[in-house]
């Protein structure tokens, strides 16, 4: 059930049968030079749409912009401060609670929204808490990034090994290729430098430098991800997998008490 599909007697009726909503998270930027600008919020909205395929699984609209200052000298991107990003999901979550949603399960596509959106979630646990009152209604955030999920995770190492690397990776490229045939994009002559275990570990969650070394340091937008490796069919693969995954995620979190 998508809700930019729904009326609200529709949503009204809903919320008899349950309080959660699935919320895509994307961002608007280079993906290397055969990615889709638009490859994070459109992976994030193609599984969490798979997950939401029946009348008891809410999808919401997707927030395709991320925080990804550090891609702005790639043309294209478009990049969100953190504190907006964090506001645009304090209107969004609390437009919906007012209505009597209470759980918010955030499926993410982009690294750089990993530390604003649990901060913002985290403030408005704060505001709930902090008020004398106390609020009535439970309210309950979990978060969760596509390429966590142990199935879809099995599959990228298997299919990609060390050329999955942390940006433009073949398998998000993989998952868009298998979405739109229509937008065929030439693969790169070579494979990026790759990248140390210790930069993986310390740049987690796309902690990167200004956008002008960024460019200078990965020239032509890949990090460490050699996306000549991706795949129509590998992508279907990762999609399958990564919804079958986020539907016992979802549920699970459901049924938390
Ligand atoms: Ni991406």
């Amino acid at each position: 059930m998508e809700l930019v599909f729904t009326t609200w007697n529709e949503v009204e009726a809903y919320l008899d049968r349950s309080k959660g909503i699935i919320v895509p998270l994307g961002s608007i930027e280079q993906h290397g030079p055969n990615g889709l600008i638009g490859t994070d919020a459109l992976c994030a909205e193609a599984i969490a749409r798979g997950i939401s395929g029946s009348d008891d699984v809410m999808l919401g609209p997707t927030i395709a912009f991320g925080v990804a200052p550090f891609n702005l000298r790639f043309p294209g991107t478009i990049s969100m401060r953190s504190k907006t990003l964090m506001s645009i999901v304090t209107d969004y979550v609390q437009s919906l609670a007012s209505q009597g949603f209470e759980r918010f399960y955030f499926l993410n596509g982009h690294g750089g929204n990993v530390g604003p959106v649990r901060a913002a979630c985290q403030d408005l646990q704060a505001e709930r808490s902090l008020s004398a009152s106390g609020s009535q209604r439970d309210m309950r955030f979990f978060f969760r990034s596509w390429w966590e999920y142990p199935t879809a995770d099995a599959l990228r190492r298997e299919l990609y090994g060390e050329g999955e690397g942390m940006h433009a990776t073949p398998s998000e490229i993989a998952i868009t290729q298998a979405l739109f045939p229509e937008h065929p994009k030439a693969a790169p002559a070579a494979a990026p430098p790759r990248l140390s275990i210790e930069y993986l570990r310390d740049h987690a969650g796309d902690n990167h430098a200004d956008a002008r070394q960024h460019r200078l340091h990965f020239p032509d937008g890949r990090v460490g991800s050699d996306s000549r490796l991706a795949r129509p069919e590998h992508g279907r693969t990762l999609l399958d997998a990564a919804i079958e995954d986020g539907k016992r995620d979802y549920k699970t979190f459901l049924s938390q008490l």
